[in-house]
């Protein structure tokens, strides 16, 4: 279909029929209200985690500062496909937003690979100062040449090993088992290289996948392990925080094409201050979600992380070698300091 004429298909069909027959009205000079502009927003968390709550505070935000003019309708769950799905839509301007994992960006736009590497902030400040400056708005657009525009990103903390039946002390205890991975190039890689065998699997489907033992474990934040159950059908979870893949809310390149510059900035405005509100949601969803696990009866493994710093060191001399990009931006991360954050 031609790409140009996406833009006015998606609006017509987002307009309700209330809204067509008021445009009508307004025509024949008998009605008094604007249009209403509406952005469909899908994603795969429940509506209970941290992210969705940040989702909501920003459709909340976009229609106070636009008086009801723009709403933002959110579509959880996995309600309009997998993360994976959504961004194809976004790209064909068949749905408005979307709020994935960074990690599954990295099949969509190269630089966010960057923020699959294990170990690349050296704590949460110095995570922030990447992802609130200069180059964390680099990667944000580096999409938007493939329809997807990031907006702003959510803080998913860092992601861990959750097994069934063997607890993770140090990389050879990974040794031979099946773990599921995101759909990233950069957490199979890493997932091999600490010697398990890295099994791609949609965030969805994972928990049925862990209850028919089709993996033996997998990896999340504390939020996710806890709002998924999986802590349900697990008996470890080993913080050795190999990664920390942001959250990305990304708008489709056409959609943000076809707004007018005052709706521009009601929806970035509404983004950048969702990302501050969401920070306080998720600090107090890491800390229910740990007393919830422990509860349960999971033990909270806290292994030595060098060990794992040091075996995935070849990871990063493969990046150096054949991605220049991605070790170029990695460098810069590692390379960003500011007085407080080491
Ligand atoms: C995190 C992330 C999600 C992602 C999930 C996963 O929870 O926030 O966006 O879907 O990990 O492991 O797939």
């Amino acid at each position: 279909m031609d790409s140009a004429l996406l833009p006015s298909l998606r609006r017509f069909s987002a307009v309700p029929l209330g809204g067509l027959l008021l445009g009508l009205l307004l025509f024949t000079g008998c009605g008094s209200e604007a249009d209403t502009t509406t952005l469909r927003l899908g994603h795969g968390m429940a509506p209970a985690h941290p992210v969705s709550k940040g989702m909501r505070y920003f459709a909340h935000t976009v229609d106070s500062l636009s008086d009801g003019k723009m709403n933002v309708e959110i579509y959880p769950s996995e309600q309009l496909g997998t993360e994976r799905q959504c961004l194809e839509l976004l790209q064909i301007g068949s749905l408005d937003m979307a709020k994935v994992s960074s990690a599954v960006l990295e099949g969509f736009s190269r630089d966010y690979r960057v923020f699959g590497l294990p170990y690349v902030f050296r704590n949460d400040k110095h995570r922030f100062n990447v992802l609130e400056g200069e180059i964390g708005r680099e990667i944000l657009l580096s999409g938007q040449d493939v329809w997807l525009r990031g907006l702003t990103y959510y803080d998913a903390g860092s992601r861990s090993f959750y097994t069934a039946d063997t607890p993770i002390r140090e990389p050879a205890d990974l040794k031979g088992l099946k773990i599921r991975v995101q759909q990233s190039p950069v957490a199979i890689q890493m997932v091999q290289e600490l010697g398990a065998q890295a099994t791609p699997i949609s965030f969805g489907e994972l928990y049925t996948a862990l209850q028919q033992g089709v993996v033996e474990g997998a990896e999340n934040n504390p939020p996710s392990l806890h709002s998924t159950r999986h802590y349900e059908l697990v008996d470890y979870y080993s913080l050795d925080q190999h990664t920390s893949p942001p959250d990305v809310l990304l708008i489709s390149t056409h959609t943000w094409e076809d707004l007018t510059e005052q709706q521009r900035s009601w929806v970035q405005t509404a983004a950048d201050a969702s990302l501050q509100k969401q920070k306080a949601y998720w600090a107090q969803a890491e800390r229910e979600a740990m007393k919830v696990v422990k509860e349960a009866g999971v033990e909270i493994v806290r292994p030595d992380k060098s060990k794992f710093v040091e075996a995935v060191q070849p990871l990063y001399e493969q990046y150096r070698k054949n991605q220049p990009r991605v070790y170029e931006l990695f460098q810069r991360i590692r390379n960003l300091h500011s007085s407080d954050d080491s």
